[in-house]
Formats: structure tokens, C-alpha cells, sequence
């Protein structure tokens, strides 16, 4: 399993090319996933352990990537802190009891994760039993901002009005609710690598609203808690969105990997977090509903950009999208396995 080539890019080690995998590499653009979800809700899927490790095994056998990602959601930890979360047909998640005020930060559970979501660690052992010995399996978690700002905004969110309210008008809460999120996130993550994950992401999808000033002050801190409170030795991957004016920062912060979107040419920001660290990305999703010849081009930039040095690990600067056709996903796959594979026999 050391030898995966998933796990030598992300210690920067020489591989055959470049492994690749995809977020959000289960779900609804798969006809499949779309069959199980007309029996099941998102959240018994979550929570069956079955299933759930059947979807994240499938996706590999379907596509042909070079590490799984268990099956399961961010928000998943903020329910047994009792705001109470729902995933509404159509309008994404939903919080019913926000957190607007430091009375609200109190009153929020802190239990084991290993009491309140045994099902997510029962599918990380399923996973891992059901996939071939070579395929890494990726637990996640979000990071504490991320995650900030479901239960402070009460669902998805435009411009983070509520979260920054918090942040700025009652720092004290803020940090309350950092330190309490950095314990839960830290137990959680652990605990899936225990259950057999080979690597963790972070997912610190919305930290691009915020100014670098912000991030240093109300963030920064608490990913490096974060870092430091993960088991050591399994890699750690650092993603966010829209994060080209976070970058440094984010390394700063601590990652094994550090995964960037599309906004940004892949080599300007590998430059930017130095050398000494692997980066993952960063081919826009919505390039996949394009024509293969277009898919194919892009794929070669962003290879291009990588520059066959070993620590790139392939993948969309974001999660998949619903509509995206499938067979462009698979010959995706493909095309970054031949032609960096082509590329570093030259080398
Ligand atoms: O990558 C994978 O294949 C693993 C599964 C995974 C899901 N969510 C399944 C899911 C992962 C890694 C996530 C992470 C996640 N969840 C993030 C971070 C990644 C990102 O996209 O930025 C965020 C912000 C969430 C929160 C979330 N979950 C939202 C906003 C939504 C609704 C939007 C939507 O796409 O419907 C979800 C639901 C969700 N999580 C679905 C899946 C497959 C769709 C649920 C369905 O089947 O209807």
C-alpha cells in the first residue's frame, strides 16, 4: 500500500505518471448513484454503512482513478451538535437552529465522534475491505471555517453576512466556536484513519471570502491546532476554492498536500507554496462538459504546468457536477494516465 503511486506523489516521491482522482467522484452524474438515491435520502446513505461504502468502491471500478474517497458529507459532524441539519430536495442543506450568538456557541454539543457517528468509521472499514490493496482511501472532513458557516449561515451562502457578523462582532464566540470545531474535526479525522483511511482532505471550500488580514487573525491559529492534533504520517490534503490570494498562508497553515482551483495556473501557485509541498488540481469541472478534444487540451496545460516533478496529484479544482457526462469523466481519467505516463518516459 506504501508503494500506491497516490501516496508517492503525495510525499513527493517519482511515480510512472500522474495518479489521478476526482471530487465529488460519487454521486448524481452516475446513473447508478441516481438508482440507489430513489430508495434511500442523501442522509440514510450517509448513514448506512453498506451503501455507502458500495458507492465509494463503485466509483473507483467505474472510473479507473487512483484513490477512493469515503462516502459521506462536511456537515455530517454538525448534527449531533444539536442544530439540527437536513438536506431539502432541491435547495441543499439546511440548519435549523443556526449559531448567531456566543449563548448559541455554549450551547453546542461536544460528544466523541466515535459515539455519535460510528456508521462513518463502519464505512471506512467496509471501503477499505472492499477496495484492491493498491487504491488509497481518502477520509475528509471540513475544515472549521467551512464548516462555520453552514451552522452560522444556516445552509449554502452567497456573501458569509452572518459568519463574518460573528467573526468581527463577538470575536470571543468566534473563538469558542474555532476551538470547539478544531476538537471535533481533529477527534473525527483521527478516528477515520484509524478506521483504515491512508490520507485525509480538509475541506475549506468557502475560505476564499475571506482577506488574507482575516484569515491570519480568525483562521490561521486553529488550522495550525488543526494540523498539529492530526495522526502523523498519513498525508494531509489543504483544499479550498478561490484561494489565490490565501495560498502562502494556507501552507503556512500546514498540509502535506495543498489543493487549488482552477482560478489559477497550476505552476504559479505550486511556486507560491514552494516546492517542498505537493499540490493537487486543478482543471476546471465545468470543462468536462466540453468536447474530449478540449478535455484533452487542458489536461496537456495543466501536465504542461506540473512539469513532470513528482508531488502533483491530478484532479478538478472542485467537485464534480451533477450534469457532467459521464464517459468524459472516464476518458479524463484516461487521458491523464496516458499522457503523463508518455511524458515522464521521456524524462
Ligand atoms: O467526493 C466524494 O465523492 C465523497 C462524497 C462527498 C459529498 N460531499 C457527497 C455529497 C464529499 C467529499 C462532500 C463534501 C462536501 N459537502 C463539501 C465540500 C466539497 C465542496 O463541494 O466544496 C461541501 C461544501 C458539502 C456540503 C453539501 N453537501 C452541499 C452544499 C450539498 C448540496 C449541494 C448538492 O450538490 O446537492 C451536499 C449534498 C451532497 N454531498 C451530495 C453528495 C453526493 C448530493 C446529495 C444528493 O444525492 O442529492
Amino acid at each position: 500500500m506504501n508503494e500506491a503511486i497516490f501516496l508517492k506523489a503525495c510525499r513527493r516521491e517519482p511515480t510512472a505518471y500522474t495518479p489521478v482522482w476526482l471530487m465529488r467522484q460519487a454521486g448524481r452524474y452516475m446513473a447508478e448513484y441516481r438508482a440507489l438515491r430513489e430508495r434511500v435520502s442523501f442522509l440514510t446513505l450517509c448513514k448506512t454503512p453498506e451503501l455507502a461504502a458500495q458507492v465509494t468502491v463503485e466509483a473507483v471500478e467505474r472510473l479507473g482513478v487512483d484513490a477512493a474517497i469515503i462516502f459521506a458529507d462536511i456537515l455530517l459532524i454538525v448534527e449531533p451538535m444539536g442544530v439540527g441539519l437536513e438536506f431539502a430536495q432541491g435547495d441543499g442543506p439546511v440548519i435549523h437552529r443556526p449559531v448567531r450568538s456566543g449563548t448559541d456557541v455554549d450551547r453546542l454539543r461536544e460528544d466523541d465522534p466515535r459515539e455519535t457517528l460510528p456508521f462513518v468509521f463502519e464505512a471506512v472499514r467496509q471501503a477499505r475491505a472492499g477496495l484492491p490493496s493498491h487504491i488509497p482511501l481518502i477520509g475528509f472532513s471540513g475544515a472549521p471555517f467551512t464548516v462555520a458557516s453552514y451552522m452560522i449561515e444556516g445552509g449554502s451562502s452567497r456573501n458569509y453576512i452572518e459568519t463574518k457578523r460573528l467573526m468581527y462582532n463577538d470575536p470571543g464566540a468566534w473563538q469558542a466556536l474555532m476551538e470547539r470545531l478544531v476538537r471535533i474535526i481533529t477527534a473525527y479525522a483521527n478516528a477515520q484513519i484509524a478506521a483504515g483511511a491512508q490520507a485525509v482532505q480538509l475541506f475549506d471550500s468557502w475560505i476564499g471570502c475571506l482577506s488574507p488580514a482575516d484569515y491570519r487573525t480568525f483562521i490561521l491559529p486553529h488550522m495550525k491546532t488543526l494540523f498539529a492534533g492530526l495522526t502523523s504520517g498519513t498525508p494531509v490534503i489543504h483544499f479550498g476554492t478561490d484561494t489565490s490570494g490565501l495560498l502562502e498562508l494556507m501552507a503556512e497553515a500546514g498540509g502535506t498536500v495543498l489543493g487549488v482551483d482552477w482560478r489559477i495556473d497550476l505552476d504559479t501557485a505550486w511556486r507560491r507554496v514552494g516546492y517542498d509541498r505537493a499540490v493537487q488540481g486543478n482543471l476546471d469541472p465545468v470543462t468536462l462538459f466540453a468536447s474530449q478534444d478540449e478535455i484533452r487540451k487542458q489536461v496537456r496545460q495543466i501536465l504542461n504546468m506540473a512539469h513532470g516533478r513528482p508531488g502533483h496529484i491530478f484532479n478538478l479544482g472542485h467537485g464534480i457536477l451533477p450534469q457532467t457526462p459521464v464517459e468524459n469523466v472516464i476518458a479524463l481519467v484516461k487521458m491523464v494516465h496516458e499522457i503523463s505516463g508518455e511524458r515522464k518516459m521521456k524524462n
